[in-house]
């Protein structure tokens, strides 16, 4: 009775994993940019406005943000979205061999592979998208810095249980609540917002299908495999929420950029922005019971949490 209860169950499951696949495809041939021409790349930037709304500038409110003229604090802000963009590909390469692999031992004719496969499609036009902008704001791309660069070689060769779609949806969720607040807010470039409003409406879809995979993923996953994947969780959310803003942004707007990292890391204002970036995902995680074990230090120090 259990077993055909258990058959049905799973039956059921794949079946609705079919259909939301079926729904996430649809929505996709429905609304997909390609940067190339979704994009007014020609157009000069503003020269009086902010690349970010300010008060999301990681000095926002700090002593050193006291001392800087306004140009200071606008280029400083077009060196942290550089920043942030630069790692928003490092994190695309990394999610896209994830992806690739998750789908590996799967049917190509299933329609949870096909949304796969058109997912990887819309994160290579978004790394392109991430990569002119870059040069468009005439930044470096200043990347995470060499050990998360490690890192992530460790995550995408080897993740394969819950904390694949956990670690996509913590660079996903976090970079997505950043951006639904600046494409709206007209203090910001356009460029910025039409480039955030792209990325926030595909990556709507990326986040369904994850939420979906994930909260399968963790149902069927043993007490081993749940550990681990909180553990590997943490990891990630420390790695991804540290390396945002890489120190040679401050360098290149002439600040000290170890005085200014400290600055931006102790600053109550910075703290609450990326504690109010981390909320939905820290409350989904929370329902799932990705939060807990010895990992709960990391996630405290990735001031993620409260
Ligand atoms: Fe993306
Ligand atoms: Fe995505």
């Amino acid at each position: 009775m259990t077993t055909t209860t258990s058959v049905a169950a799973t039956a059921l499951d794949a079946v609705s994993r079919e259909a939301m696949a079926q729904r996430l495809i649809r929505a996709s041939a429905q609304k997909s940019f390609d940067p190339e021409v979704d994009v007014e790349w020609a157009q000069p930037p503003a020269s009086d406005l902010f690349y970010m709304p300010e008060h999301r500038v990681s000095l926002y409110g700090t002593r050193i943000w006291e001392r800087m003229t306004r140009q200071q604090r606008i280029d400083l802000s077009r060196h942290e979205i550089a920043s942030t963009a630069s790692v928003g590909i490092w994190f695309e390469l990394i999610l896209l061999q994830l992806l690739a692999r998750h789908i590996y031992d799967l049917s190509p004719t299933s329609d949870h592979v096909r949304y796969a496969l058109v997912e990887i499609g819309d994160e290579c036009r978004h790394s392109v998208m991430f990569s002119r902008f870059i040069e468009k704001l005439g930044c470096p791309a200043y990347g995470p810095g060499k050990a998360a660069h490690a890192l992530g070689r460790f995550l995408k060769t080897t993740a394969s249980g819950p904390e694949v779609f956990a670690a996509i949806l913590i660079a996903e969720e976090i970079l997505d609540t950043l951006q639904r607040e600046l494409m709206t807010d007209e203090s910001v470039q356009p460029l910025v917002r039409r480039i955030s409003q792209i990325h926030v409406i595909e990556e709507a879809r990326h986040v369904r299908y994850a939420h979906d995979e994930l909260q399968r993923q963790m149902a069927g996953a043993s007490p081993l495999a749940r550990e681990w994947a909180r553990w590997v969780t943490a990891r990630s959310a420390l790695v991804i929420s540290s390396r945002l803003i890489h120190p040679d942004a401050y360098a290149a707007v002439g600040l000290d950029p170890l005085e200014a990292r400290r600055a931006a890391l102790s600053s109550p204002i910075r703290r609450d922005t990326m504690r109010w970036a981390a909320s939905r995902l820290v409350t989904f995680f929370g329902g799932l019971d990705l939060l807990g074990g010895p990992g709960m230090v990391l996630w405290r120090r990735s001031g993620l949490i409260g």
